[in-house]
């Protein structure tokens, strides 16, 4: 074998070296040239951080046309301060997406989670709708035009998987008890008045699962989308998120399949969000995970594809090197990593990218 060395050796290395910089193209075409084939837009959620890794971002550009901020739209992020914005996170996103022809998300606009502590303080002692509505104004009109979609509201239901049960469904969030349930509307109707074009998308997880908890989920998932349309609020979308897991709670493809029929009947447009699969309680042997992995996402996959209104497929990330640490702490202090992703991280395609090409080269529905 000639190597580098021995060319540098032999005074060649000048003459190669453009060759050696040069990251050769693979020869299969990109996730979201197979999703476009089949009317699908694929996507993933990523930070700006990833962006200044050398061999990341031509990845990312191959693979996604659509991103979506993975924390750097969260509140916390941009409104540190009440009313002061630091959108430099989602702007650096943005740029790198714009100048590659990818469309983008907004995520999320109203969650009861990772706001900051003013917020939660504010909202306990003040019923001022300017809480609930002033950042969903603030981000929809800086980047009106330039959404595809919005998550205006995030994980407002209830999760009976984690002992949340309440009669009217809703999670107990700081939200719900100073508001009630109203804020939800105003959250949507401030995002319509604010960007007359993104697809406006209530967003949650857990439908998938045939256990009682997904069955209530489903049940309160679609009164609380019935009671929303039924007022007249504009919500447009259902974004399901698509955390699965690969060894836990599965996929109930039958339940699933009526679940999204009643979507479509409601003549909502659907979109998987976040999807990835959890692979811990898996063996240690990668090999097993990956096929486990890559087997759940495409049980889902089956299902979700079939249903016409099915706009979009993103993923939570893309590449197993910006996944986060384990849960579990037992497994953080074994070294651990998780494997959710498409991409390992060494950048090398697993199982589950390969389950998302066949996804996105089969049949579906006109
Ligand atoms: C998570 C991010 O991945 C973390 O990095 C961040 O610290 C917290 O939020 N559901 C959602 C996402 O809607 O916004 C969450 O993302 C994962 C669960």
């Amino acid at each position: 074998m000639i190597t580098r060395r021995a060319l540098l050796a032999a005074g060649l290395g000048g003459v190669i070296a453009p060759a050696f910089a040069q990251a050769p193209q693979p020869s299969y075409p990109g996730l979201a040239a197979l999703a476009a084939g089949k009317r699908l837009i694929f996507g993933t959620a990523a930070a700006s951080y990833e962006l200044h890794d050398a061999d990341f971002p031509p990845l990312l550009a191959r693979e996604s046309a659509m991103l979506v901020p993975e924390y750097e739209m969260k509140r916390h992020v941009v409104e540190p301060e009440p009313g002061h914005y630091d959108f430099s996170g989602i702007d650096t996103l943005m740029a790198f997406a714009r100048a590659r022809g990818m469309a983008f998300r907004g995520h999320p606009l109203v969650w009861y989670n990772a706001n900051p502590p003013w917020l939660e303080e504010a909202v306990s002692s003040s019923r001022d709708e300017k809480l609930v509505t002033g950042y969903v104004t603030a981000l929809a009109s800086r980047y009106r035009g330039r959404m595809h979609s919005l998550d205006v509201v995030n994980e407002a239901l209830a999760q009976p998987r984690d002992g949340e049960n309440n009669s009217s469904g809703l999670r107990q969030s700081f939200w719900l008890k100073t508001f009630g349930p109203s804020y939800i509307d105003m959250a949507f109707h401030a995002a319509r008045a604010a960007d007359p074009e993104a697809l406006l998308v209530y967003n949650d997880y857990g439908c998938e699962p045939g256990d009682t908890a997904g069955d209530a989920l489903r049940a309160n998932c679609l009164k609380l989308l019935d009671g929303m349309l039924a007022r007249g609020v504009p919500v447009q979308a259902l974004g399901m998120q698509g955390h699965l897991s690969a060894f836990g709670p599965k996929v109930d493809q039958a339940k699933l399949r009526n679940f999204l029929s009643e979507i479509a009947a409601r003549k909502l447009a659907l979109l998987v969000t976040e999807l990835d699969v959890d692979d811990e309680g898996g063996a240690w042997d990668v090999g097993t995970r990956d096929r486990a992995v890559a087997d759940e996402a495409a049980r889902f996959l089956d299902v979700m594809l079939d249903s016409p209104n099915l706009q979009a497929v993103l993923t939570w990330g893309l590449s197993d090197r910006y996944a986060d640490p384990p849960d579990s702490l037992r497994l953080k202090m074994m070294g651990w990593r998780d494997r959710k992703f498409p991409y390992d991280s060494g950048l090398a395609a697993k199982p589950l990218r390969a389950a998302l090409a066949k996804a996105f080269s089969g049949q579906r529905p006109a």
